[in-house]
């Protein structure tokens, strides 16, 4: 790609602009751990990542990727719907990640799911300090997947304009349902 970043690459752009090295942040879906890795490096030694999944799996190969990479010990793994973050995370946090849908390489059955994901989105939107960043990727390919985004798309037009900036980021004429991306900034 050109100077245009797909979904991914510039939610990693956007945070990187804003979470800083010994802040706390949260992946929402660790998945396979490549946004915990991400989010890790950036808070660096004294910061401290939260990381969810529901799939034992996915935790376990999130461990893997961050004891490899050295960073195990600034990342706190809960097998725990996201949803429940309120309840873990003390905050404030300067960064929140969502990459929704299915885990790679998993069980395509369990994805995220437009409920739990707009209660987790409640939660982070309080959970962010001022000047920090919600990024959600989001991927229409798989079935109920269209669904969520549009409710998420819903729920985040509703947000107040005063206390937050929403940005949705998709391109417009490409094939295969590429995956879009909305960015939350608390003011
Ligand atoms: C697309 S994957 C995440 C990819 C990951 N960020 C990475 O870098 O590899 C989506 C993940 O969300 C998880 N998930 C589904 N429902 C969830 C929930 N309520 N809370 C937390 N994680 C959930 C799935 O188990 C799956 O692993």
């Amino acid at each position: 790609m050109g100077t245009i970043k797909k979904s991914l690459a510039f939610a990693q752009e956007l945070i990187r602009g804003v979470l800083l090295p010994g802040e706390h942040a949260i992946d929402a879906t660790a998945g396979n751990g490549h946004d915990t890795v991400f989010l890790s490096s950036l808070v660096g030694r004294k910061g401290l990542v939260w990381a969810f999944d529901i799939q034992e799996k996915a935790l376990l190969n999130t461990a893997k990727r961050l004891e490899r990479k050295g960073l195990r010990q600034r990342v706190r793994l809960i097998q725990q719907g996201h949803e429940r973050m309120a309840t873990y995370v003390p905050g404030p946090v300067g960064a929140i990640m969502f990459n929704l849908g299915y885990l790679p390489g998993g069980d395509h059955t369990i994805v995220t799911q437009p409920d739990t994901t707009i209660a987790a989105l409640e939660s982070g939107l309080k959970l962010l300090r001022p000047g920090g960043i919600i990024t959600l990727v989001i991927y229409t390919g798989h079935p109920g997947g269209k669904v969520e985004g549009v409710r998420l798309e819903k729920f985040s037009s509703t947000i107040s304009p005063r206390s937050y900036h929403v940005l949705s980021y998709r391109f417009l004429n490409q094939q295969n349902h590429p995956p879009y991306l909305l960015a939350i900034e608390k003011r």
